[in-house]
């Protein structure tokens, strides 16, 4: 019995050192292109001391962010530049022997004896490593004040990483809400640890002008202010008179100019949008003489009110002519003034023209748009537009810029230089890359984060839903088409219905993190399970940085049909394994004691209600849906 007891001490005490010496299994989004675990781990002690013998000011900048990550642990952190000595941290660069990781590329090898080294061609793989370790570290590593008690251990690998695509992209629309500079930043921080290099800002549409343009003033001292209205965007009574226009705000050059070089030290460009020629209601309620429509000049920059019909047969027509017209010689004289201080201020190669979803309605008949065409020859409206964007871009390029623009500009003839942004599906980019044009693939199939992310009857209402598991399926080259076009993939966050920056953060998050995968890693390396089990770890995270995430993957779909007798039948499935679906029908709150769902369900005759839950184990994991009878019955078919 005593020998017994020893035995039994003797392995719990293994048990417990070997659960100290390993660490936690590393979950790193976006997965890299190959790592290596050994037992084991490396801790940090009493300080830790960082090295690097180059002293540019880019990996002095990228030793100083990772010396303010470190602030969340208790203990002192330093940085030596042009030193080498004992360090925890070492920073190498133009050392490697490995040349196929390129400019962003990195290695990061833990050693029990040295640590941990990052190497990279050039500072932005450095970065990129900093970012890989920080997500070794504990979750705490993120947590806002500093963390106590915690052993901060990095496990024992060896990792090479470099991403597949160049541009790996998030779009913020800061026209429809206006967003101020430090939220753009922190937009900035959270992109970058998933190695995101280039924010796309939408600063010019209907409800704001966001950029100060030197030369026309009203664009920002008109152009950037509506009337704050709070519910659901679209349907919102049209303002009257008196109401104040005093929501909004825009970006001076020197606030622009600080967030780019904040950009810039965590090696994101940024690509700014000025979206001409439809969704332009901002610039026309400043210059009215930019329309070709009478009464423009009564104008006023958009609050959320109906301005466009959208039929279901997917022929749109704007309700007020929210175009600059293409016939009118002071749009272009307009344009080449925005253009030349935008591409001053913006040192990207690429300028976004927009060239979406522009109603040609008002133009059917416009005087000055059908001489246009006799002119011009123009056959189509479409090529009424072509037309437009062939001076766009002439006007882009004199300002020593490219121009990209979404897949509009396809449409009656591209213009000879541009590329193209795919955003109806991957079709537009195919034809632009056959014809042999640069492509960044965003389509709404897979890329849109203004989407719902689960059912409507729990999500913030918005006209269509994309999943996590299917912006996981995301590939930004399609069979048959010549990779060496398509320049990467970008996801777009519309900001009609999002009012604030939590829920910025709740819409970006988690599918944020699968299209990183898209971007970054290699297409052999993605694997769904796996990408849950890290994007939990991930949650973990963020609940320390406080940043909020769609748990929306723990949230059942739902599929309801009728019988001939209309006798209601639903079936219920979860977007990821492991979960049970608890419901019930009789009003209470549904828990783990409740059904557990197997098969289809026969909603009973006299239901008022659905209510379900889903639960791991005993652990509640998604929230509480309730459907009242109305919603199944519609769903259902049943009259
Ligand atoms: C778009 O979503 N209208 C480009």
């Amino acid at each position: 019995m005593k020998y017994k007891m020893v035995s039994f001490i003797s392995v719990l005490m293994s048990f417990a050192l070997f659960a100290q010496q390993v660490a936690a299994q590393p979950a790193i989004i976006p997965e890299p292109v190959s790592m290596t675990q050994k037992d084991g781990s490396y801790q940090f002690r009493n300080k830790i001391i960082i090295s690097s013998e180059n002293t540019t000011v880019a990996v002095k900048k990228i030793g100083e962010l990772l010396i303010d990550k470190l602030s969340a642990t208790d203990l002192p952190a330093s940085f030596n530049v042009g030193m080498q000595q004992q360090s925890d941290i070492k920073f190498v660069i133009n050392k490697l022997i490995n040349n196929s990781i390129g400019k962003e590329g990195y290695q990061l090898s833990v050693t029990e004896k040295e640590g941990v080294v990052i190497s990279a061609n050039e500072p932005a793989g450095l970065f990129y490593g900093v970012q890989t370790l920080l997500q070794l570290l504990p979750p705490e590593i993120e947590s806002k004040s500093v963390a106590k008690n915690i052993e901060w251990k990095l496990p024992l690998v060896d990792i090479t990483d470099y991403p597949r695509f160049g541009w790996r992209g998030l779009m913020f629309d800061v026209s429809r809400h206006f967003f101020t500079k430090d939220q753009v930043k922190d937009y900035i921080d959270q992109m970058v640890k998933y190695k995101y290099n280039l924010l796309h800002l939408t600063l010019a549409n209907d409800e704001g002008w966001r950029i100060e343009i030197k030369a026309l003033p009203k664009l920002t001292t008109v152009g950037a202010w509506n009337v704050k209205k709070v519910g659901t965007f679209g349907d919102f009574s049209a303002p009257g008179p008196d109401e104040p226009r005093d929501y909004g705000g825009f970006y001076s050059q020197d606030d622009m100019k600080e967030l780019i070089q904040y950009a810039k030290d965590r090696f994101v460009n940024i690509l700014p949008e000025i979206d001409v020629p439809g969704h332009s209601l901002a610039a026309i309620a400043s210059y009215p003489e930019l329309s070709c429509t009478p009464g423009a000049d009564k104008y006023k920059v958009r609050s959320g009110e109906k301005i466009m019909e959208w039929p279901a047969n997917g022929h749109f027509y704007a309700l007020v002519d929210n175009t600059i017209c293409p016939a009118n010689e002071k749009a272009y004289a307009f344009l080449d003034k925005v253009f030349t201080e935008v591409a001053q201020l913006f040192p990207f190669e690429y300028i976004h023209v927009g060239g979406d979803e522009c109603a040609k309605n008002f133009w059917e008949k416009n005087p000055q748009i059908l001489a246009l065409m006799k002119q011009e020859n123009l056959k189509t409206l479409d090529e009424v537009q072509s037309y437009f964007e062939k001076r766009v871009e002439k006007i882009v390029e004199s300002k020593g810029k490219k121009v990209i623009g979404w897949d509009e500009i396809l449409e009656g003839g591209l213009a000879p230089n541009a590329a193209v942004m795919s955003w109806r599906g991957m079709k537009g980019g195919i034809e632009a890359a056959k014809l042999g044009h640069d492509v960044v693939m965003s389509p709404t199939t897979f890329a849109y984060l203004d989407y719902m992310q689960g059912d409507i009857m729990l999500e913030p209402p918005v006209y269509s839903t994309l999943r996590l598991s299917k912006a996981y399926e995301f590939e930004p080259v399609p069979e048959g088409v010549d990779a060496k076009y398509i320049k990467g993939g970008q996801a777009n966050l519309w900001t009609e219905q999002v009012y604030n920056m939590r829920h910025a953060e709740y819409m970006t998050w988690p599918r944020g993190f699968a299209i990183a995968e898209a971007v970054w890693s290699p297409k052999n390396k993605k694997n769904w399970e796996g990408f849950v089990k890290k994007t939990e770890q991930h949650f973990a995270r963020f609940d320390f940085a406080q940043k909020k995430y769609a748990p929306s993957m723990y949230d059942p779909y739902f599929k309801f049909s009728k019988n001939d007798k209309n006798e209601i039948t639903v079936e219920m499935k979860t977007e990821i394994k492991d979960l049970n679906i608890h419901y019930t029908f009789d009003n209470s709150f549904p828990d783990n004691f409740y059904p557990a769902y197997s098969t289809p369900v026969m909603v009973p005759k006299d239901a008022s209600t659905m209510k379900v839950i889903t639960y791991r184990g005993n652990k509640v994991m998604g929230r509480l849906i309730t459907f009242p009878i109305a919603e199944m019955k519609k769903r259902a078919g049943v009259k």
